[in-house]
């Protein structure tokens, strides 16, 4: 609940400040698909060469996350829900602190991921939809979540028996089941360029292919 006797306290190095010194500007990539469609591994990709770069990055990655700020959560859609809002608050404070912060959770509802694109202004959410069919990741089953969903032993498991929503209109749709990382990661870094996130006169110093 708000409380009311809570006055906000602007500092003195704001975010275009950060900016200015990291010599990028910061935003959210917000990785939404099935579990095993390559969030994270796409998220992490981008992470090194930005970092390789000398950008100021950090991943949100959903599985770590659960261990931790959200361990009280658990796959009901109202965890869920809560689950994103924490995230999207969290990835704000970051955005704050002049990070370039990529987030790797299913986010499967589309007035959730909503929410959080509300709360950020125009172009500072970015939308980034790994496209992957349920056979694909069925097949992959990394972790054997969908093989024990299948069973009936895990319940309520996104695109088994819980929905996931597709994005309508996501910044980027990259097909993870069809592309290898190194595309998908040129494709979202082509994001990043296109949106001026990288500012130029640095960019071109260093080669991030
Ligand atoms: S979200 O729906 O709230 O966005 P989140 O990305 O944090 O989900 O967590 C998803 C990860 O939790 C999956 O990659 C998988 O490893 C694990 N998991 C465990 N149970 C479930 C479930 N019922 N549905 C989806 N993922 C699950």
């Amino acid at each position: 609940m708000k409380n009311n006797n809570l006055i906000w306290h602007h500092a003195s190095v704001t975010r275009a400040r950060r900016e200015a010194q990291n010599k990028h500007k910061s935003v959210v990539l917000w990785f939404t698909g099935l579990s095993g469609s390559g969030k994270s591994t796409l998220a992490h990709s981008v992470e090194e060469i930005l970092h390789q770069r000398n950008c100021r990055t950090f991943v949100l990655d959903g599985d770590n996350v659960r261990h931790g700020l959200c361990a009280d959560l658990g796959f009901l859609d109202e965890d869920r829900q809560e689950n994103i809002r924490r995230v999207g608050e969290t990835a704000k404070l970051f955005v704050e602190a002049g990070v370039i912060t990529l987030t790797a959770f299913i986010s499967p509802f589309r007035a959730d991921r909503k929410h959080v694109r509300s709360m950020f202004t125009h172009g500072n959410f970015l939308e980034i939809f790994c496209d992957c069919s349920l056979e694909i990741c069925e097949q992959r089953d990394i972790k054997g979540l969908y093989k024990r969903a299948r069973t009936g032993e895990v319940k309520n498991f996104t695109g088994i028996n819980s929905p996931y929503e597709l994005p309508e209109k996501p910044e980027l749709k990259v097909e993870t089941g069809k592309t290898t990382v190194t595309e998908a990661t040129r494709q979202v870094m082509d994001l990043l360029e296109s949106r001026g996130i990288l500012i130029d006169s640095y960019r071109n110093k260093v080669s991030c292919r």
